[in-house]
């Protein structure tokens, strides 16, 4: 196959993805895989570098978009797998923990091809599934940062384990607590925050996972301002894969339907976990990877643009999903309208989310 052309470092926009890593002074700037930002850019530009190989060719993704990066058959073996794992939790055998390991490694390898990813799409929940569905998806998410971060193979294999059993101290914690449809007791609370320390511990008692597999279970509800449990820990203290764990899981419990709660809509859940009250709790490159994978108002949904005018997503464009093409009808005339090319309007909210 012949070598695929260079792209000049003015033709980049946010979002595109490399093919190629690129090296400075001997080292690894920029791992394959990885998605540009727009800081990555001023670096490249910085640094002098001149051009890069990237995937496709970086232009905008359009319908082209994959909406998941999982395949509906993986969604459903992961699930039913992580189900009599968390049923066993107290015994799993050589077996189970060997099946976990090898759905860790699928779940990465099937991630790391879905490189024209923009996360739309919610699995479908019933309540008896939910912990088994919500660990399977937030790996998968987890696992589309850790690719565009650049980890490695044994980081992301670790990630995909760590993201799959991170709940399962949650099985030590009664039904009667977990779907409760009121607000929690202080009681009730502080039970459910145990489930960190069980769940770490639970997984030291097996051989077969790595301490950071543990550290994720421990980790993934600490805040990079030390507000979260149940070590407060801070900042660099926190293990990397712990903190990509953190943003995504709030992220996909916002968006499920619980006992006490609807779910959310994608934009709200993004304005949620970059709005006030998180601020300066999440890893800021975390965040903005998270946030580029996102698309807030996916094909389809109807929507309300500045100035109050209404109409559908037709098209997203994959430098930035929060600026889609709105499709727009009246008097039977249809016209489009590109936000990224008209950046003084954009979507004030979503009237109706397509699923
Ligand atoms: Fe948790
Ligand atoms: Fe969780």
């Amino acid at each position: 196959m012949p070598d695929k052309p260079r792209t000049p470092i003015d033709q980049l926009q946010p979002g595109a993805v490399l093919e190629k890593p690129v090296f400075h002074k001997g080292r690894t700037l920029f791992a394959a895989g990885r998605t540009l930002l727009n800081e990555d850019i001023q670096e490249l530009k910085h640094l002098h570098i001149t051009t890069v190989v990237l995937r496709d060719s970086g232009t905008p993704a359009g319908d082209k978009t994959q909406n998941d990066p999982l395949s509906l058959d993986l969604r459903k073996q992961a699930t039913s797998i992580l189900r009599n794992a968390y049923q066993d939790f107290q015994n799993l055998n050589s077996q189970q923990t060997s099946e976990i390991l090898f759905l860790g490694r699928r779940l990465h390898d099937e991630v790391s091809h879905a490189t024209k990813l923009g996360i739309a799409v919610h699995d479908l929940r019933d309540y008896s599934n939910y912990t088994y569905q919500h660990c399977v998806n937030v790996t998968a998410i987890s696992l589309a940062i850790g690719v565009r971060l650049g980890l490695s193979k044994e980081e992301l294999n670790n990630l995909s384990v760590g993201g799959l059993l991170h709940d399962i101290g949650k099985m030590m914690v009664s039904e009667k607590i977990l779907n409760k449809e009121g607000p929690l007791t202080d009681e009730e609370m502080s039970v459910v925050r145990q489930h960190p320390n069980w769940g770490s511990e639970l997984l030291q008692e097996q051989m077969d996972f790595a301490p950071v597999v543990w550290a994720i279970a421990r980790q993934h509800h600490e805040y990079m301002d030390g507000s979260g449990y149940p070590d407060k820990l801070s900042g660099s203290d926190i293990h990397i894969l712990a903190r990509i764990i953190t943003v995504v899981d709030i992220w996909d419990a916002l968006r499920s339907k619980r006992p006490h709660k609807a779910a959310w809509n994608p934009d709200q859940a993004l304005d949620f976990i970059n709005g006030l009250t998180m601020v300066g709790k999440f890893d800021p490159e975390v965040l903005e990877i998270f946030n580029a994978l996102i698309v807030p108002y996916p094909v389809g949904s109807k929507v309300m643009i500045t100035g109050g005018k209404v109409g559908v997503v037709a098209a997203l464009n994959f430098a930035e999903f929060s600026r889609p093409i709105i499709r727009f009808e009246s008097d039977g005339k249809e016209s489009y309208l590109d936000l990224l090319e008209r950046k003084s309007v954009k979507v004030i909210k979503t009237l109706e989310l397509a699923t």
